[in-house]
C-alpha cells in the first residue's frame, strides 16, 4: 500500500463518524455486501440495481416510505426470500466475503448466522425460560440443565430482563409485558449466538418507555453484533443508528453516516422523506 492510499483510508476513516469500535478500512471489511441486488415477486421488480456495505459492530438502519423494498432486502440477507413462491434475484450479497446463494451454501447454515426481531413481539406461548433456550437446544449450544441455566440467566441479563424476569421463568412468555416480550424475544434471537441481527421496526408495537430500553438493548448488542434495523422514526434512526440507507421504489437512494443522510441529505427526495414531507 503506498503512503497516499493509506492517507485516503484514514480520511474516509475519520470522516465517517463511526464508533470508536467500528471500522471501515482494508483490515475491517463489510461483513455484509449487497451487490447489484435485483428481486421480483413474480413480474412484480422490489428491489432495483441494489449496492450496500454492511458493517459489523454497527447498527445500519433502513429508511423509506411504505413499500419501498425495506423487507424484501432483510429477507434477502438471511434468505428467509427463498420460501416466497415466485420469488428470484439476481446480483449477489456476501457475508463476511462468501456469497449466501453460492449452490454449495446449506440456507439453514445462512439462517443460522443471523438472528430475527419482528414488528410484533412474538414470543412461543411456552414458558420465558423455553423462548430463551430454543434455538440454542436446537443447535446443540447447551446440552444440559447446567448449561441451560447458565445460559438462560446470561442472556437474559445481556437484553436487560434478568432482574425482571428471574423470578417468572416458568410463566409464559405471552404473559410479559409488550416491552419486556420484544426483549424476550431479542433474547429468543441471541440465544444461539448469531453474527447479525436483523429487526424489522421492532419498536412500532411499543410505547415510549419500552421503545427507550429496547433502543438502550440494541446499543449494547452493537458492540458485539451487525446490526440492521427498519425504522419509519427518523429520531430512532438517529439514536440508534451509525449509518442508514434511503429507499425509494426499490431502490438504493442514499446510503453514509446517518447524521450526513438525515441533515444532509445529497438528494431531494431524500430530503423531503427524511422531514416528513411525504412517507
Ligand atoms: N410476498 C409478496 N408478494 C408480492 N409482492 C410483495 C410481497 N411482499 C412484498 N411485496 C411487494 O414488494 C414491494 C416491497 O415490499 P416490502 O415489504 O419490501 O416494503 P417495505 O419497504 O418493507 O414496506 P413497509 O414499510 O410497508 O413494511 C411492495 O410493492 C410490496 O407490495
Ligand atoms: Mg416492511
Amino acid at each position: 500500500m503506498t503512503d497516499d492510499t493509506k492517507h485516503a483510508e484514514t480520511l474516509i476513516d475519520y470522516d465517517l463518524h463511526v464508533g470508536e469500535d467500528a471500522r471501515h478500512d482494508a483490515a475491517h471489511p463489510a461483513k455484509l455486501r449487497v451487490e447489484g441486488v435485483n428481486f421480483w415477486y413474480d413480474r412484480k421488480q422490489a428491489l432495483e440495481n441494489v449496492s450496500l456495505d454492511i458493517f459489523d459492530r454497527e447498527v445500519t438502519a433502513l429508511i423509506g416510505p411504505s413499500g419501498c423494498g425495506k423487507t424484501t432486502l432483510l429477507r434477502c440477507l438471511n434468505r428467509t426470500n427463498d420460501i416466497v413462491a415466485g420469488a428470484r434475484m439476481t446480483g449477489r450479497i456476501l457475508l463476511d466475503g462468501a456469497d449466501i446463494n453460492d449452490p454449495d451454501v446449506d440456507p439453514p447454515q445462512i439462517r443460522r448466522r443471523f438472528g430475527w426481531v419482528a414488528q410484533k413481539p412474538n414470543p412461543f406461548p411456552r414458558s420465558v425460560f423455553y423462548n430463551v433456550v430454543y434455538g440454542a437446544r436446537l443447535h446443540g449450544v447447551v446440552r444440559t440443565r447446567a448449561e441451560e441455566d447458565a445460559l438462560v440467566r446470561d442472556v437474559l441479563e445481556r437484553t436487560g430482563l434478568w432482574d425482571e424476569v428471574k423470578d417468572r421463568l416458568n410463566e409464559p412468555g405471552t404473559a410479559l409485558s409488550g416491552g419486556q416480550q420484544q426483549r424476550l424475544c431479542v433474547a429468543r434471537a441471541i440465544s444461539d449466538d448469531p453474527e447479525v441481527l436483523l429487526m424489522d421496526e421492532p419498536a412500532s408495537a411499543l410505547d415510549p418507555i419500552a421503545t427507550m430500553h429496547l433502543e438502550e438493548l440494541i446499543e449494547t448488542l452493537r458492540k458485539r453484533y451487525c446490526i440492521v434495523i427498519i425504522t419509519h422514526n427518523m429520531q430512532q434512526a438517529a439514536r440508534i443508528s451509525q449509518r442508514a440507507a434511503f429507499f425509494h421504489l426499490g431502490r438504493l437512494v442514499e446510503a453514509g453516516d446517518t447524521q450526513d443522510v438525515l441533515l444532509n441529505p445529497q438528494t431531494d427526495l431524500c430530503r423531503n422523506y427524511v422531514t416528513g414531507r411525504f412517507g
